[in-house]
């Protein structure tokens, strides 16, 4: 059975750091890895709309967003397809099909589900659209017959088979800079792949640490302490020899911190010289793709003409399946002609 990835990412802002570690540094690593057949990356517009139907424009802008983000930290179009969802009309039709297989409870059930209507307060009035994104998402999969899926954390539920996640605990939900669970742009606590450098300092010189960690000299806790979730997300013993080198590794450091005599300042520094040394490239990247518009547009072109090619032949196998395929073949006639014989 070949081997093949399909993931994507709702287009309503840009990419952050969280997404970085949780689904898009493992999927460059897959890309790379040279063991899949096919790699397919999609721009979920069609998914973004369900709960942004009163602003179209926002996913409009952030396709290229998206993209920008994707192309600037290694996804290679010529190893991987990135295309936009909405282009694939095929993955609609699937989705009609398959609602037919799911009921109203197993939607109601799913915690991912059931998280979001909470989030945005949709109680009563949620749209049919954004109930039904699960069996949605389920078209994207089997429409490119994935086998591998990497996603971040939220998404386990909508994937029970196929899932990847990262390893690393502090990588599968990255908190916001202000140490709450999740980063968000309403909450404004998230570093963006694309924030320039002097940004991304104010924000690591903001971040929540343990409030009880007044004088350096205090006992620290590490417990809820997003600068070393950070580092754990982050950080090698490699980076210690380059910018820390009075510590071997993280776990020297943890153990200072916690015995006192470790100011925050000083972790702060060195989580902002690992950010800074691994988000420059991305930004430097990013610009010169920026200056060729042209051609990004042009891989998103040619990625929806691909990915249509193969859920177009998937979609003919499941309306074979369910008996749709009336002009496909002669089998319909002959069952015509001996009916009305
Ligand atoms: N739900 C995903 C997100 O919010 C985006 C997505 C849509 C997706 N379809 C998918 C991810 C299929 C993996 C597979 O980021």
């Amino acid at each position: 059975m070949p081997k093949i990835i399909l993931t994507g990412d709702r287009p309503t802002g840009k990419l952050h750091i969280g997404h970085y570690v949780g689904s898009l540094r493992p999927r460059v690593q897959l890309q790379n890895s040279g063991e899949f057949d096919k790699i397919l990356i999609m721009i979920a517009d069609a998914q973004a709309l369900t709960d942004n139907a009163d602003h179209p424009e926002k996913v409009r802008q952030n396709i290229i967003e998206v993209a920008l983000d994707y192309l600037s930290v290694g996804l290679d179009p010529k190893k991987s397809t990135i295309f936009i969802q909405s282009q694939i009309s095929e993955l609609t039709e699937l989705s009609f099909y398959y609602m037919n297989l799911v009921t109203v409870s197993r939607v109601q059930r799913n915690p991912t589900v059931k998280a979001e209507i909470q989030m945005r307060n949709f109680e009563a009035s949620i749209p049919v659209g954004f109930f039904t994104y699960p069996i949605s998402q389920a078209s994207d999969i089997t429409a490119f017959k994935a086998t591998d899926v990497p996603v971040g954390e939220d998404q386990k539920p909508m994937l029970e088979q196929n899932i990847i996640l990262p390893k690393n605990d502090a990588c599968l939900r990255l908190p916001g800079t202000d140490g709450k669970a999740k980063m968000s742009k309403s909450l404004g606590n998230c570093i963006y792949l694309s924030d320039p450098e002097n940004e991304i300092k104010a924000k690591v010189m903001s971040m929540f640490t343990d409030p009880n960690h007044l004088k350096i000299t205090d006992p620290g806790s590490l417990e809820g302490n997003t600068v070393f979730t950070y580092l754990d997300a982050f950080c090698t013993d490699e980076d210690f020899a380059k910018y820390l080198p009075d510590y071997k590794n993280l776990d020297e450091l943890k153990a200072h911190y916690q015995r006192g005599g470790l100011g925050d300042m000083k972790v702060k520094k060195f989580l902002n010289a690992i950010l800074q040394a691994e988000l420059e490239p991305i930004r430097n990247r990013r610009k010169e793709y920026e200056s060729n518009i042209d051609f990004v547009y042009n891989i998103l072109k040619e990625g929806c003409e691909k990915a249509r090619e193969i859920a177009s032949q998937t979609l003919k196998e499941v309306k074979a399946a369910m008996k749709l395929d009336y002009f496909d073949n002669e089998e319909f006639l002959k069952e015509l002609h001996t009916r009305f014989k």
